[in-house]
């Protein structure tokens, strides 16, 4: 199992930003006050300057639920988290899923960035893992067979021939239990679900903690721990798809998208990884300068664009894994609003939403078009259980699989 993350936020804040912001951030608030974009730091000295009262200016980040009902003889619930700057996430108990994240363009005006559904019945409907948790292991598994320290792993061919996220009845079809909190700067929920010992034919009582925090600069921090009393697997994302223009019924092929790796993982007929770590450059898998997400998508004389349907990779990020550090950034021209993305992981799936075909209706009857969502989904590489060389998704009693991703939203 990898070793445990241990995160230094000071050291964090010091390589992504100058060094003067980062001693006057460190004197004046906390680390995640350091992740907010030029456009909000320029309006918090603003708001510094007026004679408001402290509390009209900076409302404190709060946490609001109510009942979005019932399934597996468990409450379901919906819970808003609202940051100081009055941007919003909203995410459900059922399968630890994002449904909604209003941010601002850069006029102001917030609009919903994710596609989800209006009520519970639309998650327990579709497939597709919208916002969720995917688990027990997010991706591939060949076959769903692997050995794990000499004892067989057996799990369902749910997308044939392979195994995928989780299987049957993932994380993102379980109700998970949630304790809201908030601390001056952040709004956040701790979500939690005990997997028991051969669910979706994964060994080991698995216990499973995600927490969501929403924090100023609106960056949505997810962190990730579980622990085990069995060997087993454990590869644990988020399947949120973004849509930056704010308009889900429109494709994102003019999102610039920058991902920062110098090589990918090439898959066969079954988006499998073939085993090659295969350098971008020259390829239309090449996103080390931003490039946007439909220029080279058509390239069917390209094997790898034919097998997924469009992208559909892991790539192999640079840099050390288990030490945060930004990984991916999108940029959408029209409404000026951008992502980037931050994490202890090595590897990114950029999934294009091939499977999107206009058929599910998603939020306010908008019929999701081919392409509506991106997923930038962090975690460790497809069927890391049957590839030694891969870094390991094993995990063993006594240890603790952590990992941590950063959604930051602002604009340019
Ligand atoms: C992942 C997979 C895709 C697809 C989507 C859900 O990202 O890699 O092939 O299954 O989930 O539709």
């Amino acid at each position: 199992m990898m070793p445990a993350f241990t995160f230094s936020p000071v050291s964090f804040m010091f390589h992504l930003f100058p060094r003067a912001v980062c001693l006057g951030l460190l004197l004046g608030t906390g680390w995640l006050a350091a992740c907010q974009s030029p456009t909000n730091s320029n309006q918090r000295e603003q708001d510094m300057q007026t004679d408001l009262p402290d509390s009209a200016q900076n409302p404190r980040p709060q946490v609001t639920s109510g009942p979005w009902g019932r399934t597996d003889g468990l409450d379901v619930r919906l819970y808003t988290l609202t940051n100081a700057a009055g941007a919003t996430v909203k995410i459900t108990n059922y399968g630890a899923a994002v449904t909604h994240l209003l941010v601002p363009d850069r006029q102001g005006q917030l609009a919903d960035v994710t596609l989800g559904f209006d009520s519970l019945v639309g998650y327990q409907s579709h497939p597709h893992y919208f916002g969720a948790i995917v688990g027990r292991y997010g991706n591939r598994i060949a076959k769903g067979k692997a050995s794990l320290y000499g004892r067989p792993l057996d799990l369902a061919p749910n997308n044939a021939p392979n195994h995928l996220h989780g299987g049957r009845k993932g994380f993102d079809k379980v109700v998970w239990q949630a304790a809201e909190f908030t601390t001056d700067s952040t709004a956040g929920l701790k979500l939690t679900y005990a997997s028991r010992d051969g669910e979706e034919g994964y060994p080991g009582n698995l216990q499973t903690e995600v927490t969501y925090t929403w924090g100023p600069g609106n960056s949505l921090r997810i962190d990730y721990q579980a622990t085990t009393d069995q060997p087993t697997v454990v590869n644990l994302t988020n399947h949120a798809y973004f849509n930056l223009s704010g308009q889900l019924g429109n494709p994102v092929l003019e999102h610039q998208l920058q991902i920062n790796a110098a090589r990918f993982l090439p898959v066969d007929a079954t988006l499998i990884p073939t085993g090659e770590l295969k350098p971008v450059q020259g390829t239309p898998f090449d996103f080390t300068q931003p490039r946007a997400i439909g220029q080279a998508i058509g390239q069917t004389t390209d094997e790898q664009i034919k097998r997924g349907g469009g992208y559909d990779h892991c790539w192999a990020l640079d840099g050390p894994a288990n030490t945060m550090r930004l990984v991916a950034t999108a940029y959408e021209p029209t409404s000026g609003r951008m992502l980037e993305v931050l994490t202890t992981e090595p590897g990114l799936q950029f999934y294009s939403g091939n499977f999107l075909n206009g058929k599910i209706q998603g939020k306010g009857g908008i019929a999701y078009p081919h392409r509506a969502g991106f997923c930038l989904e962090t975690q460790h590489y497809p069927d890391s259980p049957n590839r030694p060389d891969f870094p390991p998704t094993s995990l063993r009693p006594g240890e603790t699989y952590r990992s941590t991703t950063v959604y930051r939203f602002s604009t340019r």
